[in-house]
């Protein structure tokens, strides 16, 4: 008993005499919120080359939408040869690259909230080849009207995030950030009811 009690006065003592531990802790309180609200969607592209070669044809995924294993299967040269109906080689280099990037980023390896999400309802089963077909996703869109997606020329398909989700490349998808090309009026609220 003797023994605790003085453990824990050496420790108050010693909290006490360094004065600048104490703001360092105010500090990073501060950065943790600020942290907090960042890591509430998904991480952000930060490496320049997936950045440039998968944002050539529609926004560059963040790797934190899928999980490692998904990754796997998408990023080799046979699968990047018919890439969902397109060629979308890369040479070897650049393919090692933007591979190894989106591995460690994958939404297994995140802390970020929506990727949390993600890993956890695809750590069972096979790996998905697309974010759209992930439950957490299509459950999410499964309100909007066919002719606001595949029927509406802004659009085109869910797959394309950033028509709708205004700060998708921030890694931002929060529902009051999205704005529907062609339905500028679109209330989800009242659309579903
Ligand atoms: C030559 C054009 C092109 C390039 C370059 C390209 N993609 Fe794609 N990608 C496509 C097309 C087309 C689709 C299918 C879109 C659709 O179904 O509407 C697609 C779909 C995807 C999807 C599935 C999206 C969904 O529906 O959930 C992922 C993931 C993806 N690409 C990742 C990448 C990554 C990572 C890279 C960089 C190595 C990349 N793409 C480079 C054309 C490209
Ligand atoms: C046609 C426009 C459109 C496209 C394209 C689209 N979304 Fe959305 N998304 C929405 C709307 C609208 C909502 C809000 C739905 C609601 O509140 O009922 C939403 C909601 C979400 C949410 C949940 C947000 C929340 O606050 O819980 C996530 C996550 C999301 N989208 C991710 C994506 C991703 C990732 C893609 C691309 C693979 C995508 N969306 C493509 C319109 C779109």
């Amino acid at each position: 008993m003797m023994q605790r009690k003085s453990k824990v006065a050496a420790l108050f003592a010693a909290v006490l005499m360094t004065g600048s531990v104490c703001a360092r802790a105010e500090e990073s309180f501060v950065d943790w919120l600020l942290n907090f609200q960042r890591t509430k969607g998904v991480k952000p592209v930060a490496d320049k080359q997936y950045q440039e070669e998968c944002g050539e044809c529609h926004f560059a995924y963040q790797p934190g939408l899928l999980p490692a294993k998904s990754w796997e299967l998408i990023l080799n040269v046979e699968a990047l040869r018919k890439h969902y109906g397109v060629n979308a080689e890369l040479d070897k280099d650049t393919l090692k690259v933007i591979h190894d990037y989106a591995v460690e980023n994958a939404a297994d390896k995140s802390w970020y909230k929506r990727s949390r999400k993600i890993a956890v309802a695809t750590e069972d089963g096979p790996a998905p080849l697309r974010i759209t077909e992930l439950r957490y996703i299509s459950r999410k869109h499964h309100d909007i009207a066919e002719k606001m997606i595949k029927g509406n020329t802004g659009v085109k398909s869910l797959s394309f995030c950033d028509k709708c989700h205004t700060q998708a490349a921030q890694g931002v998808y929060d529902a009051d950030t999205v704005n529907i090309p062609n339905y500028p009026n679109w209330d989800g609220w009242f659309n579903k009811y």
